[in-house]
This record gives structure tokens, sequence and C-alpha cells, in this order.
């Protein structure tokens, strides 16, 4: 099984890169949405936020944890590697950073990121790891958290925000842009859509590029719409709502999850609500 998790509907974007290539594998996916957005908060905050969902996907039996959120990865991966071994765990920023050094042309590398993850100038340093020369423009996008978990995937607002956020990657010239947080893949329509024709740019989703390493050696299952197991410690009938929004899947249930004393539990449920994605 792969654990998956994230501050909300951003793992569902990863989610759908898993199971574009993978719909046999086992996933669980939790959204903790009772602190999101993480983007703001203080980085030691995440850090455990992080090393809990790790705790509980392993204690559940995941033989693979990604972190599907960029800030964890900035923050927490190490951590994890050294509480659960190197090869366990893999973060979507470090995977993003690789595909962007690769695929960029010019050097001129653009990530459009959460607060948290601008601050912890992981993008930057990863970059420039694997490619000396590249000049990187980070963008913090307060908004576009915010815009995607309530849905607003276009309309005037959204169109202003990708605008705002954008230009200083359109003055920098850069031919590579990457979503440098997980929710934002599913504004890309809305940032192509004001991104200037005449000038080529690729959009990386870091998740696409996790996606094609995945570990051929987890556990699969037998149906490939059962594979799912879904997790909020918010709302549940909302990220139900959401989930049916964002992958046009049918999700029928989705378990709760609770804090106490910074470790997670599942929250009692009768057993006919244990829940499976169908179709996620
Ligand atoms: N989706 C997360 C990321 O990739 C964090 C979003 C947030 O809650 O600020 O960084």
């Amino acid at each position: 099984m792969l654990g998956l998790f994230d501050s909300g509907v951003g793992g569902l974007s990863v989610l759908r890169a898993i199971r574009a290539r993978h719909s046999d594998v086992l996933t669980w996916v939790i959204a903790d949405q009772a602190h999101v957005p993480y983007g703001e908060r203080p980085l030691e905050e995440i850090r455990q936020f992080a090393l809990a969902q790790c705790r509980f996907l392993f204690e559940g039996g995941a033989e693979a944890v990604w972190m599907a959120c960029n800030i964890c990865s900035a923050v927490a991966l190490e951590d994890a590697r050294a509480i659960h071994g190197a090869s366990a765990v893999q973060g979507v920023l470090q995977a993003g950073a690789q595909a962007a050094a690769k695929l960029s042309r010019t050097g001129r590398i653009g990530v459009l990121a959460t607060d948290g993850t601008v601050r912890s100038g992981a993008y930057p340093s990863q970059i420039r790891r694997l490619r000396p020369d590249a000049s990187v423009t980070t963008v913090a996008c307060p908004e576009f958290v915010p815009l995607v978990e309530a849905g607003r995937l276009d309309g005037p607002q959204t169109t202003a925000a990708a605008r705002r956020r954008l230009a200083p990657l359109i003055e920098a010239g850069c031919d590579v842009v990457v979503h440098g947080c997980t929710h934002y893949p599913f504004l890309e329509p809305a940032l192509r859509s004001v991104w200037p024709p005449e000038l080529p740019v690729r959009f990386v989703d870091p998740a696409q590029a996790l996606a094609r390493r995945l570990d051929p050696g987890l556990r699969r299952g037998s149906d490939p719409h059962t594979g799912t197991e879904l997790f909020t410690t918010g709302d549940a009938d909302r990220f139900r709502v959401q989930v049916e929004a964002f992958l046009g899947a049918q999700a029928e249930g989705v378990r709760r999850l609770c804090w106490n004393e910074g470790r997670l539990s599942v929250d009692p449920v009768p057993a006919s609500d244990l829940v499976w994605a169908r179709g996620a």
C-alpha cells in the first residue's frame, strides 16, 4: 500500500497522477483539512504534522509514503527518512526540482508555491544543486490554496490571481513553471489562459514525475475501483464532495481522522461507513 498526505485537496492531484499510470496500486490518502492551509504556518509545526501523518500511514501498513505536499517535503523529508528508511519516503518537491532542472532549455525556471515553501528556500537550492547555471524565480501565491479548496478553479478572481502571480515569471522569461504546491495543478487551465502565447512554457506537475518512478513492487488491489481509501481531519462530507468534483470519481465515503496530542487516529465510525472511492 502507498500512503499519501497533504493539507487538503492537493493530495488528489497526486492521486490523479498515480491512478493515471497505476490504477491498481492500493493507496491511502490523508487530507489534513483541520489545518489547511499549511502555507502560512511555522515550518516546525508543519514538520510535526508531516511526521505524524507518516507514522499513521506506516502503522496502517504502508510500504511507502509520499509527501504529497511540497512544504512537508521541504521541511520533513530528511527526518521521516531517518525514522522510516531512506527509500520508504519520497517527496514531491524533490521530484519537481529534478524534473524542472532536466526540462528547462534556458535554465530560467519559475516556481509557484506557498509562502512556507518559498520561505524554506528548498526549490532554488534543490534545482541549483542539479543545475548550477539555473536562475530560479519563486513566487508565493497565498490566495491559490483557498481558491482551490473552495473549488474556484476559474472566474474573474482566479484569473486575476493567476495573472498577478505569473507576472514575475513572464518578466523573467521562464521556460518552465513548476507547480510547487500540489493544489496548483488544478489551476493549470487558468494559469495557461493568462500566459503569453508567444512565450513557450512547460508547466511541471511534480506528481507526474514521481508517478513515473513508482515502485513496481507495491501491493496491488484485485479490483481497480476499490484501491483508494480516503481520510480527512476535516469535514468528511465536504471532502467527499470535493473528491467527486476534482476527480470526477464517486467517493462513497471518507473516514475521519482525529488529532490527539500530536498523533492521528481514526474516528470510530460504523463499519458500513468504511469507505472506498470508486473510480478515483
Ligand atoms: N498542497 C500543499 C503543498 O504542496 C500545501 C498547501 C497549503 O495548505 O498551504 O505545499
